[in-house]
């Protein structure tokens, strides 16, 4: 395919994620459900392949709609907006940390062309502590407690991945909040769910699929 003909199906798959977006907010005002097929064409039509996978925003989904108060999540991207629409009926506020400048642009200038008006997406360097690395969030807007995380972020490739959440978001966590962590069949997440197993006491079910993810509670 031409420049010309990539360029088109850019805009196709722009239009179509559009449509889908619009769909889902406006589904949002009158049923509160779940659209499992208007998520799958906002996959289809987003265009990144970093994305988490349709069963794992599906199941974000479901959690972000019975859930209420603040939910916190790491590495932004189609999941950011999907808990945007379902938060146009929730009411609960999202704050989003990412650490690339140009994707950050990226997600929030998506987020004002839909409207999204609970999302806070805060861009935040990595800071690296003994033996990882986490967003340094405190130059934002102070966070809430959370009873709910979607753990998509730092990218696996950083200094210890996404271990940093515990040892230091822990305290803004409440007892019993549930914790989606990308990637679980990724042998740096397998051992980061056993360092947080025996350090912080967590149970989690792993979920299979294309890539599995786990479901974390925290005691
Ligand atoms: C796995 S991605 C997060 C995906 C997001 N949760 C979603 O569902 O779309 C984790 C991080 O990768 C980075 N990232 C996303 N897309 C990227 C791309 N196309 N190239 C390089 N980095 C990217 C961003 O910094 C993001 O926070």
């Amino acid at each position: 395919m031409g420049p010309l003909g990539r360029r088109l199906k850019q805009l196709q798959q722009y239009i179509r994620f559009s449509q889908a977006a619009r769909e889902w907010i406006s589904s949002q005002k009158s049923d509160k459900g779940i659209r499992p097929d208007l998520l799958s064409r906002l996959c289809l039509n987003w265009r990144n392949s970093w994305s988490a996978t349709e069963e794992f925003l599906l199941e974000m989904a479901k959690i972000a709609a019975i859930h209420r108060g603040p939910i916190l999540e790491c590495g932004t991207g189609l999941s950011t907006l999907v808990l945007g629409f379902i938060s146009e009926s929730t009411g609960n506020p999202i704050y989003s940390l990412e650490q690339d400048p140009s994707w950050f642009e990226r997600v929030r200038k998506d987020l004002l062309h839909h409207h999204l008006r609970r999302n806070r997406v805060i861009l935040a360097k990595l800071k690296k502590f003994t033996d990882y690395e986490w967003y340094d969030w405190t130059q934002g807007p102070p966070l809430p407690r959370f009873a709910f995380v979607v753990c998509d972020g730092p990218p696996g490739i950083s200094w210890g991945g996404r271990y940093g959440l515990l040892p230091q978001m822990r305290d803004r966590l409440m007892p019993g909040c549930i914790i989606l962590l990308d990637d679980a069949g990724r042998e740096g997440e397998r051992e980061i769910l056993g360092r947080w197993k025996r350090e912080y006491g967590i149970t989690y079910e792993l979920i299979a699929g294309s890539n599995p993810f786990a479901k974390i509670i925290l005691p």
